[in-house]
């Protein structure tokens, strides 16, 4: 017995086929007029796209059918009926259709492969840092405003003013770190950010390690390898899935450590040199990035950024107090940024100066100033988005297929 959807249906009136899909794959069942009961051969007839059915019958391996197997009917029953209007056909559909219809258009075959990607992906992220003995911390989602530089969605706290949806974990990472040691997050993150792009949503997942006595070097290490695990076992272990995507592979087994390191200044030399505005000083936009990762078949580190470019708690560079110790991970083919790592400021008096200059309030920040003044320690730790991962892995242009139900600046249904 099998209860399913129905995704297709054929009918040559003395043999019927209907194909049904369970969530774990397709199968093709075969009504045979001479050998079924009429009312379920009336039945049939009542089949729509999207009916849910109950279906007795034989299984057996059957070559030419879609998803390797036929059963062979002897009872059906209709669970619930589908109206004929079912919005999504067998035809183009425009994306803002298929995202008002994500609810259905989650259904279909393509959906299925990046969502068993997705969770392959984060199966493989708890296997690796398991396995490596650190410790899954969970971080508040609900904060005092204390994260990153982008704009915050604020909600009403009791007495306690606005309370703001962490755009990041890693303060209290930090925090977690000279608690245990070796620590992930593994959590929601938000950002008010009015950008249109296909790489930004406003509600996105980030995995952020931090790791007391890892140096900035350490911390590349770690991001490298933890990559490459990430691919080469979506490699092994879901190949249907990139097949269905006609995701081209060869592009993926490239990526193995060590990954190309691009010191920040040599980067900007490199975009100047293709034609780019950016100076010393900037931030590299997603049109930099581009022409960075055009010269490699793996992700490339770009590290040491201006201080003025990056956020407060990154540790200032000894060798050149201008930049900070840290990293950006640009993913190849265009995919863009996947991590923002650094070391952390660990100088009490360069942290507060640093708060200073931002013009953040400090009194938001005494308890993360405290692990400055209570045992201070090296400690760096990144943070990888996992949408964008996902999208590359899967040769996805666009973060909103990658996540179920994608919040984006214009779309907060369904
Ligand atoms: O570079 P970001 O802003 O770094 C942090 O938040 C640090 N606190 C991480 C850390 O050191 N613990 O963000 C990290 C990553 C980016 O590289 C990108 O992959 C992803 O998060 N990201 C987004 N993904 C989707 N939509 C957005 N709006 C994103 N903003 C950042
Ligand atoms: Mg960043």
């Amino acid at each position: 017995m099998i209860r399913a959807w129905v995704t297709h249906l054929r009918s040559s009136g003395k043999i019927a086929f209907a194909v049904l899909r369970d969530g774990t794959g397709i199968c093709q069942s075969v009504f045979v007029k001479s050998q079924v009961p009429a009312e379920v051969w009336a039945r049939f007839a009542e089949l729509t796209t999207e009916t849910s059915v109950e279906i007795t019958g034989e299984a057996r391996a059957e070559p030419r059918a879609p998803g390797g197997v036929e059963v062979g009917v002897t009872d059906l029953t209709v669970i619930g009926p589908s109206p004929s209007d079912y919005p999504i056909q067998p035809k183009e559909h425009g994306i803002d259709f298929l995202l008002d219809n994500r609810h259905f258009w989650l259904r279909s075959a393509r959906q299925r492969a990046i969502a068993v990607i997705r969770n392959e992906v984060e199966q493989g992220i708890h296997d690796y840092f398991y396995e490596r003995g650190f410790l899954r911390v969970d971080t508040p989602i609900l904060t005092a405003a204390i994260g990153e530089r982008s704009g915050l969605f604020a909600t009403e706290y009791f007495e306690e003013g606005n309370a703001y949806l962490a755009q990041t974990g890693q303060l209290y990472g930090e925090a977690a770190a000279a608690a245990f040691g070796k620590i992930y997050t593994f959590g929601p993150t938000f950002r008010a950010e009015k950008s249109k792009t296909r790489r930004h949503l406003t509600e996105f997942w980030m995995i952020e390690p931090e790791v007391a006595w890892n140096d900035s070097n350490d911390n590349m290490r770690l991001q490298e390898d933890f990559v490459s695990y990430l691919v080469q076992r979506v490699l092994e272990r879901r190949t249907t899935e990139l097949a269905e995507l006609e995701r081209d592979v060869e592009k993926l087994r490239n990526i193995v450590p060590p990954f190309p390191r691009l010191n920040y200044t040599d980067a900007v030399a490199l975009v100047q040199r293709k034609g780019s505005d950016t100076k010393w000083g900037d931030d590299l936009g997603a049109e930099d990035e581009a022409l960075i990762v055009a010269d490699y078949d793996k992700p490339v580190f770009v590290f040491n950024y201006p201080k003025e470019a990056k956020a407060f708690y990154m540790k200032e560079n000894p060798d050149d107090p201008r930049t900070v110790l840290c990293d950006d991970l640009l993913a190849p083919e265009g995919y863009g940024e996947i991590i923002g790592g650094s070391q952390r400021e660990d100088d009490y008096d360069k942290l507060v100066a640093r708060l200073a200059e931002e013009g953040l309030q400090r009194d938001a920040y005494e308890w993360y100033l405290d692990l400055r003044r209570y045992g201070t320690f090296t400690h760096a730790g990144f943070g990888l988005g996992l949408e964008r991962t996902v999208a590359w892995i899967c040769g996805i242009q666009h973060v909103r297929e990658v996540i179920a139900f994608p919040r984006l600046m214009h779309r907060l249904t369904p």
